[in-house]
């Protein structure tokens, strides 16, 4: 191979690694935009929120992306929830009427599938950080 095309070989190798170096590096940043913003609608700490999940056992009836274990599906996948229009198609999707639904689902919708769980209102805030960044 003549020199120059070495060259641009090269080039074209340093570009495409400088390109995916630049992706990693945006998606790392929107996440952590997501986190944040997240903790401040909700008034929560998502990490605190993924332990809530797992303590409660929300996982035994929802699947719930980045939680181990959480598969099941007695109701509905919560993939995505931060992006729905609304909460058990009952209340608008905002933090104050999730952590609503949280602590009192039977109050809400009177017989529906989710139990009272006793949810304190400082877990029901961190749980709902969680959620929100299930974009
Ligand atoms: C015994 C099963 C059960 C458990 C345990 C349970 N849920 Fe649910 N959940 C349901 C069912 C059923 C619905 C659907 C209710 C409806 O639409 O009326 C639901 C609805 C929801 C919704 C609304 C979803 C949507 O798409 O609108 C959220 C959010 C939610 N649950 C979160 C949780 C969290 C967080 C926990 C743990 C604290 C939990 N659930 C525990 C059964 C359960």
């Amino acid at each position: 191979m003549p020199a120059s095309l070495k060259w641009l070989a090269l080039l074209l190798a340093a570009s495409v690694l400088a390109a995916m170096a630049a992706g990693a590096v945006m998606y790392a940043e929107t996440r952590a935009r997501t986190r944040v913003m997240a903790e401040q609608v909700s008034g929560g700490t998502v990490t605190a929120g993924r332990a809530a999940i797992a303590r409660y056992g929300c996982g035994s009836c929802h699947a719930i992306p980045g939680v181990a274990g959480a598969s099941g599906s007695v109701g509905p996948s919560l993939a995505k929830v931060a992006v729905r229009a609304s909460i058990a198609g009952r209340l608008p999707n905002d933090a104050e009427a999730m952590a609503l639904w949280l602590r009192h689902p039977q109050a809400v919708t009177p017989r529906n599938g989710m139990p009272e769980q006793g949810v304190t209102r400082s877990d029901a805030r961190d749980i709902t950080a969680y959620l929100y960044t299930l974009k």
